[in-house]
Parts: C-alpha cells; structure tokens; sequence
C-alpha cells in the first residue's frame, strides 16, 4: 500500500477519478446529512429570479434537493448526474421522476435542448468533483455550450479556511447527535488545490468511514 508524506508529491487522482464514486459514497444517508445544514429556500428564491423562467440545467442535480423545489416554482429543470444512486433518490420524491434526466459526466455531456438553457446550475462545491484545472475549464466550455445567448451560468464554491490548517492537516468538527457524532480528517495540498477529506461517523453500534476529494478553485 503506499502512502505519502505531508508536502510531497502525490499521484494525480486525475488518472484515477470515478465520476460515479460521489454517488456510492455519500448516496446513503445524503439529505439527512445536508438537511440540517443546506437550507435550499434562499437559493432557490435567487435561483427562480435568475432564471427568468428557464428552463435550468442542472449539473449534478443529485437527490434534487434545489431542483424539485425550482420545479414546483413552475421553473423546468433538467439535470445531469453520474451516479445512479443520487439519481434513485431523486427519483423516489415525489415529483422525481418528472425531471428529465441525462446520466453522465458533466464536463463533457449533451443534454442540449432546443433554444437552450436560460441557466445552467453547479450547487454546493460539486464543480470540485472534478479532479484537474482541465476539467474544470471543460465544464466551464460545456455549461457555455449549453446556455442559450444572454444565459447565466451560477456556480457554489468555498474556499478553503488556511487558518484552521497546522502544516496542512486539520481535523474538523461536523456534527454531534445524542448517540452519533462526525467528525473529518482534512488535508491540503495548496499547490495542487487539493483537499482530501476522510469523514469518520460514529455512531451507537457502528463506524462508518468515507472518503471525499476535493479540487479546489
Ligand atoms: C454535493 S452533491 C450536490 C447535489 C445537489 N445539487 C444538491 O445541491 O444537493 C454533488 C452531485 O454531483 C454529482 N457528480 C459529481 N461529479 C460528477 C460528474 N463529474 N459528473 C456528473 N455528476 C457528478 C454527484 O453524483 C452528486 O449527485
């Protein structure tokens, strides 16, 4: 097994990035976990007058956590998604299985529609799924390719709070319940722009371990 030290170089995950592991990661438990701290009614009240009426493409449209409420605004939306399990999710809603959606990568699929979109959505970090600079500047071009002229392209991003980093390793509070608490395990790699983070759920009985990857811009 290898492992890596602090400050060297690690392999790119570029030659190794799954678009689909998100979804068989985090699919289980997904928005019990965002529930209580993503509250989607601001966004979605910007998102609705951004749109101007739509329709909205929605790149990683996931459990549909800010799609099925643009929906019920009367805004169409469509998403795209690699991963089978979120897209199960979403559609198990009520509402769900109404949204069109195209299985994929987002930085390179079609789901053109006649006209184009009016706005084309990347919620919550999701363009730091994608492990390089390249394909992030691929999204960028695909979004265009999909927006129709005068089209708005809305992307969420963090960025990473360098002062709660010693030697680039933190370990990070995520929430507590009565019988269960999470915590992550973080490292950055600030030249590469990338964070690696490991969440830790203990819970009554069990211990649930998952990893995520970050490419941060
Ligand atoms: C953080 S979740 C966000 C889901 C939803 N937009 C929300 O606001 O709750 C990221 C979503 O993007 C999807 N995803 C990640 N990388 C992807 C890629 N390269 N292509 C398509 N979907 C991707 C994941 O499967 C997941 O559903």
């Amino acid at each position: 097994m290898a492992s890596f030290e602090s400050g060297k170089a690690r392999p790119s995950s570029a030659h190794t990035y799954d678009p689909e592991a998100y979804g068989r990661d985090q699919a289980d438990g997904y928005d019990e976990r965002v529930r209580s701290e993503l509250d989607p009614g601001p966004a979605v009240e910007r998102l609705v007058a951004l749109a101007e009426g739509g329709p909205v493409l929605e790149l990683g449209i996931g459990t549909g956590r800010l799609a099925l409420p643009l929906a019920r605004r009367g805004v169409p939306v469509h998403g795209v998604d690699a991963s089978p399990e979120m897209v199960a999710g979403l559609r198990a809603k009520p509402g769900g299985a109404d949204l069109p959606v195209t299985i994929g990568d987002f930085a390179d699929v079609d789901a053109t529609v006649e006209g184009g979109f009016s706005l084309v959505l990347l919620a919550v970090n999701t363009i730091y799924a994608l492990p390089d600079q390249e394909a992030q500047v691929r999204c960028f071009a695909n979004a265009a390719h999909h927006l129709r002229p005068g089209g708005r392209f809305v992307v969420e991003g963090w960025l990473p709070d360098l002062a709660s980093f010693h030697r680039n390793r933190t370990t990070r509070f995520r929430q507590r319940e009565e019988r269960a608490v999470t915590i992550e395990v973080v490292e950055l790699d600030p030249v590469a722009q990338r964070m690696s983070v490991t969440s830790v759920r203990l819970e009554d009985g069990s211990v649930r371990v998952t990893p995520l990857e970050h490419r941060y811009a």
